[in-house]
């Protein structure tokens, strides 16, 4: 194995100020190290995508920390935009 993505089809939202409309989520995608930077990062997310849209989901959500510029970068060139920003305070 190479790689993995896993997808949720359909989640229900949460949050009382939400739109009440179903997702999808992508709750996992890696590439092991030694096959990064050879587009399948991409390719697992573009199959994420075509299950979500196949089972009919309008929007997809991902998770990814602050900090992980090379997984925001990629999901910002296939599409993702920033949408909930979520924030912490050391104590
Ligand atoms: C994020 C991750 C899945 C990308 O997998 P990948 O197979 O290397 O991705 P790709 O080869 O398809 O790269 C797609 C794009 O991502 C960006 N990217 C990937 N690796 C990068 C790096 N080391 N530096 C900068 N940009 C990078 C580039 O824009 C790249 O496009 P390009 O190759 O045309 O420049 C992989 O780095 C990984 O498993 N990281 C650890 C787990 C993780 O962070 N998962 C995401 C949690 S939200």
């Amino acid at each position: 194995m190479a790689g993995l993505v896993a997808v949720l089809t359909r989640v229900s939202p949460e949050e009382p100020d939400e739109a009440r409309q179903e997702y999808a989520y992508i709750s996992d995608l890696v590439v092991l190290a030694r096959y990064r930077r050879r587009g399948l990062g991409r390719i697992l997310l573009e199959h994420a995508e075509a299950l979500a849209r196949k089972r009919g989901a309008t929007t997809l959500r991902v998770g990814v920390l602050a900090k992980n510029r090379i997984a925001h970068g990629l999901y910002q060139q296939l599409g993702f935009n920033d949408f909930q920003v979520q924030m912490v305070k050391d104590l």
